[in-house]
């Protein structure tokens, strides 16, 4: 009997978003034409509702008198330190075991694993964002518009994501992207080769410029403010640009951004400098592959932060689906 089954190698079917992907019926068809797409319940709502809850949990644990009952408390008196974009990467907090939990969630890493055509991933250890409306303690939030990979290599490298976590509407602040800046990403780079670049933190951040901007909009391209509800995971090609907006509601804004690469794409020195930072509770950028690791303590009023700890609050019990994301087991 013959069997109608092809066999095909893991990854072989991976997405590649040059916009040419045939239609799909679902969120795919949304990232190939748009770069980003929101898949919606990627978390039924009552676990998306367990780690909002988590995450204030964790704020109000420092004892310095934040309650999320009366957001007066949100201040950085009274918080740990978050800066004026909503980012925390101190504190471990990117190894807090709730946060290894969403990882996990299999409608999250699915997502991945569909697009990369493959189960063997690797996550990053990111930020997450506590966005409260109103603050006055903090600088303004202005635009930064980038992409997170190096313009100086070609197509579809990493797909970021978040897992937004409370009602998300127009005016609450969150992330905006430039809806198709990935299809045009390679001739924007090429004509815009002599511009002088924005210094940016690593070598897979691009800052575009008010001249980046202006070329963006000439070639008939808009920025997209999204909307999300809790549980909704929004993903993007890092090549699409986009930011985040700060809240002109009064409501907060909470998020993990969550990032996953085929373990294919990373280097054995990666993997053991991956394993490194989650042995020692460290924090990366977006990128998986661990190839910029954060400073481990927060700074307040130009001294180390004294609340600073090195350690999360619950160290994450990981089952056997969440250790293989730390990319430990695949070491050679
Ligand atoms: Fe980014």
């Amino acid at each position: 009997m013959t069997s109608t089954k092809t066999a095909t190698t893991p990854g072989s079917n991976r997405l590649q978003l040059t916009g040419k992907e045939s239609p799909f019926g679902d969120w795919r068809d949304d990232l190939v034409r748009d770069g980003y797409a929101v898949i919606k319940n990627a978390i039924p709502r009552q676990r998306a509702d367990g780690y909002a809850d988590e995450m204030y949990s964790w704020l109000e644990g420092f004892g310095l008198g934040f309650d999320r009952h009366d957001l007066k408390t949100a201040h950085n008196n009274h918080l740990p330190i978050i800066n004026e974009k909503g980012m925390c990467w101190w504190y471990s907090l990117a190894h807090e075991d709730f946060v290894w939990q969403m990882r996990a969630e299999p409608g999250v890493v699915g997502a991945f694993e569909t697009v990369y055509d493959t189960k063997d991933l690797i996550v990053s250890f990111d930020a997450l964002n506590f966005t409260f409306p109103q603050r006055t303690d903090l600088a303004p939030n202005s635009p930064w518009p980038h992409q997170d990979q190096n313009p100086d290599t070609q197509g579809f490298r990493c797909l970021q994501g978040l897992v937004n976590l409370l009602p998300n509407g127009p005016n609450d602040g969150g992330l905006i992207v430039c809806k198709g800046g990935h299809l045009l990403s390679e001739q924007f780079h090429a004509e815009m080769k002599h511009e002088a670049r924005i210094k940016g933190f690593f070598h897979e951040w691009y800052g575009y410029t008010d001249a980046g901007m202006k070329w963006l909009a000439d070639h008939g391209l808009h920025w997209e403010k999204i909307i999300a509800d809790p549980g909704d995971l929004i993903v993007w090609d890092s090549r699409t640009p986009h930011y985040n907006l700060p809240s002109t509601s009064d409501k907060p804004r909470f998020c993990i951004y969550t990032c996953y690469m085929p373990v294919a794409d990373v280097s054995q020195e990666d993997l053991k400098r991956k394993k490194e930072a989650f042995e020692t509770f460290r924090t990366t950028s977006h990128w998986p592959n661990a190839n910029f690791l954060g400073g481990r303590d927060a700074t307040r009023d130009g001294n180390p932060c004294p609340y600073n700890r090195h350690e999360p609050v619950k160290k994450p019990q990981l089952d056997e689906r969440g250790y293989k994301l730390t990319g430990i087991p695949y070491i050679q």
